[in-house]
């Protein structure tokens, strides 16, 4: 589905990423962690073409997407939640659904019914302003809007930063679903614990290089790496 080969990225001089290579398979969830500023946002915006890397390849669905503008790799089916959740404030639930929806009218298509199953929290609040949600209901929004899109892949960055525990429960069992219906996920996350329940698979980032790659049970088997690179 995806694969990142080498990548460097860049914010001007600042060289941050160096040759980081990962894959993400159909259906899989792939975590990326790793500390403050390891380079977790900074792989999901060169993977998404927010910050193209200047050296190596990035292939998405056997395409290579390197040097594809921002615009195109969405049509293609990435979808994209920042960490800053790029919700509108002044507009309703309801509105920051309709905004985003891509009128996909194929089977299985993501539509407003659809979403509220998956996130029944936001039916009881359709006409909430977004800026009146709470951290969760506009993390939960935030994922919304980018289904409307109808990806078939989606980049998560951190989407559990600051939820309580209990919303972080719910939202990790959605997010779950996505990949029953059949989405593929690379998540960034600090929450560790959290992020393992889900992932099949995990790379450790540090200092913009991957540390170690590998299963679940592979990473809980490696003290070491979770020790240095980890808050465990
Ligand atoms: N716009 C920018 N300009 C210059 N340097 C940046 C910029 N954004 C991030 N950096 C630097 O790039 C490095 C990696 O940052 P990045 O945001 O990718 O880390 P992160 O793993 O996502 O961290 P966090 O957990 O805080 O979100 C850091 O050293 C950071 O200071
Ligand atoms: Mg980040």
């Amino acid at each position: 589905m995806l694969e990142a080969k080498e990548i460097h990225a860049y914010y001007g001089l600042s060289h941050i990423l160096f040759g980081v290579s990962l894959e993400v398979k159909k259906g899989e969830i792939v975590c990326v962690l790793g500390r403050n500023g390891a380079g977790k946002t900074t792989i999901m915006r060169s993977i998404m073409g927010l910050t193209p890397p200047r050296q190596g390849q990035v292939i998405f669905k056997g395409k290579d997407i390197t040097r594809t503008p921002v615009h195109k790799i969405a049509q293609m089916g990435m979808g994209f939640v920042a960490d800053n959740r790029r919700i509108f404030p002044d507009l309703t639930v309801e509105e920051n659904l309709d905004i985003a929806s891509r009128g996909g009218q194929q089977k299985g298509a993501w539509n407003k019914e659809k979403i509220f199953t998956l996130f029944p929290a936001l039916k009881n609040i359709t006409s909430r302003r977004g800026g009146y949600c709470s951290g969760g209901e506009q993390q939960m929004l935030a994922v919304a809007r980018a289904l409307m899109g109808n990806p078939d892949f989606l980049l998560l960055d951190e989407p559990t930063e600051g939820l309580a525990p209990l919303v972080v429960r719910e939202l990790m069992e959605q997010i779950g679903r996505l990949r029953e219906e059949g989405l593929s996920i690379l998540m960034a996350e600090q929450n560790v614990r959290s992020a393992l329940k889900l992932a099949n698979r995990v790379y450790v980032i540090d200092r913009g290089e991957v540390r170690f790659q590998g299963t679940v049970e592979e990473l809980e088997a490696n003290e070491e790496i979770s020790k240095k690179y980890l808050l465990v």
